[in-house]
């Protein structure tokens, strides 16, 4: 059984349903798993002009048939639920060749499918034959270990990198080509299916937190590790094949981590629980203040006990804003805002973070 400390920040090299038996229970807080596709691709593909496209041909990725590639897949997948935390999540990425065993063996061992999100690759390789429409998706399933886990899923970041709009399961990322895609000696590309990074910043991004272990059992390249290093949480990789894990380790040296609010998921922290009768009796909302939604079009009057007033009713913030939008619940801490004497036109909700002494003006 490895220790705790052997699993930070190590590529194992070795085969992954081995390795991952020697990882005691519960110890990972994110699981990403490229598995090998089972692509049963025979003879050459060729190009429009003639030259060889070189696909997924690798000695790794060949099975004596859907038995022993079902019983593959359920030994690692049932190996990483019991390494999984209670509250943690795995993300599994497979194609049409693999996907619908992946998930029916997953939905078996007891996971809960969260998402599945298609990858959808606006530079995807054409089908060069003319013979099936051009395959331009992969799909990943986002999983818990059960129904009732309480995963870590940053809404508001990825809304917020999502132009404030609330994030979709189609996700449109280039294939990895140019500089990203590892070489070796002769030049050509390293590894057969080496994932983009935007790919994984996404995934660990949204789905785990700074200082988090993220597990990935076949780790090619090393792109799980060099985001997690990156996004400044850690990794554990495990591969059999040695160029690969050399050349994983040498990407993953490069990488110099980031260290912003985005990262460290500034935006996810919760509000202060600060009631509208504090900020009245702190003197930073008065008995009489126009309270106005954003365009300036409502305006409410606060009243003595904490509520609001639009002439006709009195009721909560939330209730009142509620009313407006033709809801029966909203959050009024964001549907409302103020005219501050000291920090101009602002959202009511910040008067909470002032109160805190959190809220600057620069
Ligand atoms: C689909 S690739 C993963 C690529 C990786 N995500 C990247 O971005 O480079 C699958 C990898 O699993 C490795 N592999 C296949 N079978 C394995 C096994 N039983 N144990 C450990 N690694 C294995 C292969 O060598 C290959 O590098």
């Amino acid at each position: 059984m490895y220790k705790e400390k052997d699993l930070i920040n190590k590529i194992i090299k070795g085969d992954a349903i081995e390795e991952l038996r020697k990882i005691p229970d519960e110890t990972i807080d994110l699981i990403f798993a490229d598995p090998p596709y089972f692509m049963q691709t025979d003879g050459i593909l060729l190009r429009t002009d003639g030259t060889k496209f070189s696909g997924v041909e690798d000695e790794w990725d060949k099975f004596n048939g859907y038995n022993e590639y079902d019983e593959f897949c359920f030994n690692w997948l049932k190996e990483c639920k019991r390494v999984l935390k209670k509250n943690g999540s795995i993300w599994v990425i497979g194609s049409f060749q693999n996907i619908y065993r992946l998930g029916y063996i997953m939905q078996n061992l007891g996971y809960w499918i969260l998402n599945d999100i298609i990858w959808s690759k606006p530079n995807a390789a054409p089908n060069f034959s003319g013979t099936r429409f051009k395959n331009s998706h992969e799909t990943l399933l986002w999983c818990t270990k059960d129904k009732n886990a309480k995963y870590t899923f940053n809404y508001k970041t990825m809304k917020h990198l999502n132009n404030d709009k609330q994030d979709k399961s189609v996700w449109d990322i280039g294939i990895c080509i140019g500089n990203e895609r590892i070489k070796g000696e002769d030049g050509k590309k390293l590894h057969s299916t080496q994932k983009p990074e935007k790919l994984l910043y996404k995934v660990i991004l949204s789905s785990s937190k700074p200082g988090d272990l993220v597990l990935d059992p076949f780790f090619g390249t090393g792109t799980t590790g060099a985001i997690s290093k990156m996004l400044n949480r850690n990794f554990l990789g495990i591969e059999r094949e040695e160029n690969y894990v050399n050349a994983a380790q040498k990407r993953i040296d490069g990488v110099i981590p980031i260290d912003d609010d985005i990262i460290n998921l500034k935006l996810e922290v919760k509000p202060p629980k600060v009631p509208m009768k504090k900020l009245i009796e702190s003197g930073l909302l008065k008995v009489g203040d126009n309270l106005y939604d954003k365009n300036k079009i409502i305006c409410d009057t606060v009243t003595e006990d904490g509520n609001v007033s639009d002439g006709n009713d009195i009721l909560s913030i939330h209730k009142m804003s509620a009313k407006h939008k033709g809801l029966t619940n909203n959050n009024g801490w964001d549907y409302y805002w103020i005219e501050d004497l000291k920090y101009g036109f602002i959202e009511l909700d910040r008067l909470r973070y002032i109160y805190e002494g959190g809220y600057s003006n620069e």
